[in-house]
């Protein structure tokens, strides 16, 4: 990956030393990048508290009703950055709800703005790693997963480090419900042939493009993220890649994702 100017929310551009990994799980950046104005670290000790799933103790039978009203049908979205696809869609589809996952304290707190300044009310949200939330979450309780420009982690030897893994592409389609939607955008063409390899060879999935163009365009009402920009600025297009969850499988335990 070309990278042009060093960002402090990429993991990519941190010293190996700087990156903090879970043993089990698939988070592997950075959770801190500079201090936070004072509205913000105060949406982050009196907001986030509100709209923050706990996930210590037993999920709950579905998600709907994590949302007032209940939710018509729950969406998740994983590592939302700076949150400006999340928000999008959560103006533009008032009866869904969304979970907005994201361990950067930084990216929580750009997100808390906006729905404070926004007043958003069917978003909720986890400050961690999404291998443990999909983990917590229940059977077929998800409609759809977006997973927007992730880590690419272009070294062979950081591969096993990236989101999309035989076991996590098992635990989404675990959580999603029959024709669930696993939706996956990147501009690095390495990880796009990863995914399409690994969603492939799953038995719960298939890819839904029918032509060039489905892959090649985003799709309709998509919002371009930070990300989605940055690489726009230095000539990359993105994939958008789309599919659809064809298997009924559910009452597995979740693996943990590892390697
Ligand atoms: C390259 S950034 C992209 C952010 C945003 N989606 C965009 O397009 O601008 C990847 C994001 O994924 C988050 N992330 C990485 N691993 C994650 C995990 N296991 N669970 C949830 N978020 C994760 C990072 O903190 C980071 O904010």
């Amino acid at each position: 990956m070309s990278i042009a100017t060093r960002d402090p929310g990429d993991p990519e551009q941190s010293p190996d030393q700087d990156v903090a990994a879970h043993p089990h799980g698939s988070f592997f950046g950075r959770r801190k990048g500079h201090k936070l104005r004072s509205h913000q670290a105060d949406l982050i000790e009196h907001l986030l508290p509100r709209l923050a799933l706990d996930i210590t103790g037993p999920s709950p039978p579905g998600l709907a009703e994590l949302f007032d009203p209940p939710a018509g049908e729950v969406r998740l979205e994983i590592g939302f950055g700076g949150g400006e696809h999340l928000i999008a869609e959560a103006l533009a589809f008032p009866a869904t709800g969304f979970i907005g996952c994201e361990p950067y304290v930084n990216g929580m707190a750009k997100i808390l703005t906006q729905i404070e300044a926004r007043n958003i009310r069917n978003i909720r949200l986890f400050a961690g790693d999404a291998a443990e939330l999909l983990a917590w979450a229940p059977a077929h309780s998800l409609a759809r997963i977006d997973l927007i420009h992730p880590d690419p982690w272009p070294k062979r030897r950081h591969w096993k480090r990236r989101f999309v893994q035989d076991a996590s592409i098992a635990a989404m389609a675990r959580v999603l419900v029959p024709d669930g939607e696993f939706r996956f955008v990147s501009d690095i063409d390495d990880y796009c042939a990863w995914t399409l390899a690994h969603l492939l060879r799953s038995p719960d999935f298939l890819w839904t493009a029918e032509r060039a163009a489905d892959w090649r365009r985003p799709w309709s009402g998509y919002t371009v993220t930070r990300y989605g920009r940055k690489a726009e600025r230095e000539g990359r297009r993105a994939a958008y890649l789309r599919f659809r969850k064809t298997s009924s499988r559910g009452a597995r335990p979740c693996a943990r994702l590892e390697g």
